[in-house]
């Protein structure tokens, strides 16, 4: 079970690549928790960005929980990959699964926490049946593939939804929100019920790091 307190994501897709050692040391002194890594064939979005190798090394430098955002076609095939490379989350979307029950529950096997995903075209009835056996559902706001994004305003009353939902469920689901976060779009989306919130842009984009983390991570208190 993933504790349910609100805690904000940076996603690495944002980062500097010729430093990422570096920036991703500084969010984790700023006091991140949990490092957003989203992973890219080209196939299942329009963009390549890394895969196992990536996060293998990012495992080696950081303490960091690794949040593992898979936007990938067939990702049946990469688990053990993704498990050995040390992810601790791995969520998979639902439009790239044909089987998620036997995803997820393989998953889970291997260890690791279980999250799924919803483009924002995706309705939250796709997630009802396999909530009980998730330990996370991603809502994406904005259309998976690039960062920097602008928010998607009508996926705050999918959250809303999927948040009641899980309640009346009593279910321990974290709900994760994913593009165009900032410091205004931040609080409506923990009104309507994200515990998670992945920041890429508004955390590395112009390299202000710390002053940015802590501008986000106040709305979390
Ligand atoms: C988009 C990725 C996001 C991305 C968010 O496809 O899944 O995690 O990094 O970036 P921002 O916060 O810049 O919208
Ligand atoms: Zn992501």
């Amino acid at each position: 079970m993933l504790t349910s307190e609100l805690l904000i994501a940076p996603s690495v897709l944002s980062a500097n690549f010729a430093h990422l050692e570096s920036d991703i040391k500084r969010v984790e002194s700023s006091g991140a928790k949990i490092l957003h890594l989203d992973v890219m064939d080209g196939h299942f979005v329009p963009n390549i960005s890394f895969g196992p190798a990536i996060v293998k090394t990012i495992r080696r430098i950081t303490t960091l929980q690794l949040d593992t955002h898979l936007m990938i076609d067939k990702p049946d095939l990469y688990l053990e990959q993704f498990k050995d490379a040390g992810a601790d989350i791995l969520t998979v979307h639902v439009e790239a699964c044909t089987h998620l029950h036997r995803t997820v529950s393989r998953i889970k096997e291997l260890g690791m926490k279980a999250g799924v995903s919803i483009n924002p075209a995706t309705s939250i009835g796709t997630v009802k049946e396999i909530l009980p056996f998730v330990d996370l559902v991603l809502v994406m706001s904005v259309n998976p593939g690039f960062g920097g994004q602008k928010f998607i305003e009508t996926t705050l009353a999918k959250i809303k939804a999927l948040s009641k939902m899980i309640i009346d469920l009593k279910l321990p689901t974290v709900i994760e929100v994913d593009g165009g976060i900032d410091t205004i779009t931040i609080t409506k989306v923990i009104d309507a019920g994200a515990h998670y919130l992945v920041a890429g842009n508004a955390v590395f984009g112009d390299g202000n790091i710390e002053t940015n983390f802590s501008q986000l991570n106040a709305f979390t208190k």
